[in-house]
């Protein structure tokens, strides 16, 4: 697989305070890769390192299997930053916006005629094109952002928090805008604390924390890092405490816990726990009103490798 991105024992200071403290990583060509921490863990910091927009003091990054410099201008052209902050110009339009950033790198007029109308179309912002972005909502402004940052079609993509705050289906919109990018053959670099979105939109995930890199693989790898299989949930009125204790004796069970009226039983292990649990209550006769089971969240993995949540 070809490297796109080689990140190696980078470590970054402001002044004494380690925000990135051995962070070593790779990105293969074609790829989604989910950068996922909680706020503060080095997400930002580590694209603004691999993008020479912040020196650091140890380490080493490639680009296109080259060392990346401020002045690479070869290098920058084929990549796409969008920022965490949204910076477009106000006095201009949606299109005027797109047309800027496009002609940082695009000078024919007419191919970047079109790569406008593909950015806009990506992003769904047809029926804005001559709003300004003050009369743009949030989500609408987060659109205008991406499609400043991709519309010169880039081989690499970095997109720094895009859906922090934004209505669903601007949400979505973003989601499948990325997936669209990374099938026309781009790479791409996210950054996110939401779990959800890096578990529906990533490739590979690689996990930040206080910054170090604290796990990396598929969702499904990072899962097999937890000892719990499934959590199984038992909506179910007046259970007798009896079944609590019985349930607790099952083969692969961890914990039982019943609050609420609600009947939290985890498994560590085992296949048809589910089945397991609808056969012991049908026999004892006992009525519940819903019953679920669920996979260990990317949540579960952080809780595990941390001790503490990964929401905010
Ligand atoms: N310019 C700066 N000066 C000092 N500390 C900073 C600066 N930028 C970021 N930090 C600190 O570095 C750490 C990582 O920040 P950042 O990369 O922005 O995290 P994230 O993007 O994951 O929220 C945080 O503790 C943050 O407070
Ligand atoms: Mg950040």
């Amino acid at each position: 697989m070809e490297k796109v991105i080689e990140v190696k024992n980078l470590v970054k200071e402001y002044k004494s305070f380690k925000a990135l403290d051995d962070i070593s990583f790779e990105v293969c060509k074609g790829e989604i890769v989910g950068l996922l921490g909680p706020n503060g863990s080095g997400k930002s910091t580590t694209i603004n390192c691999i993008l020479a927009l912040l020196d650091f003091k140890e380490g080493s990054i490639k680009i296109f299997g080259k060392e990346m410099s401020p002045d690479n201008y070869e290098v920058k052209q084929e990549i796409g930053v969008v920022f965490q902050e949204v910076a477009v110009f106000e006095e201009l339009t949606v299109y005027e916006n797109i047309d800027y950033f496009c002609g940082l790198y695009v000078s024919d007029k007419s191919i970047r005629e079109k790569f406008i109308m593909d950015a806009i179309k990506l992003v769904h912002l047809e029926d804005f094109v001559n709003f300004r972005p003050k009369q743009l909502s949030g989500g609408l402004l987060r659109r205008l952002n991406i499609a400043c940052g991709i519309a010169h079609k880039p081989k690499l993509i970095f997109l720094d928090e895009p859906t922090v705050a934004v209505d669903p289906q601007s949400r979505n919109n973003i989601l499948d805008g990325i997936r669209t990018l990374r099938d026309n053959g781009a790479t791409i670099i996210y950054t996110t604390h939401y779990m959800e979105e890096v578990e529906i939109l990533c490739d590979r995930i690689i996990i930040l924390d206080k910054g170090h890199v604290i796990a990396s693989g598929t969702s499904d790898e990072l899962k097999e890092l937890v000892n719990i299989e499934e959590k199984v949930t038992v909506e179910v009125n007046d259970l007798d405490l009896k079944y609590v204790d019985n349930i607790k004796k099952f083969k692969n069970v961890d914990s039982v816990v019943y609050s609420n009226r609600v009947l939290s039983v985890v498994y560590k292990k085992g296949k048809n726990n589910l089945v397991e649990l609808i056969d012991y209550f049908r026999k004892e006769n006992v009525k519940y009103d819903k019953i679920f089971s669920e996979r260990p969240t990317l949540n579960d993995v952080f809780l595990e490798l941390t001790g503490k949540e990964l929401r905010d």
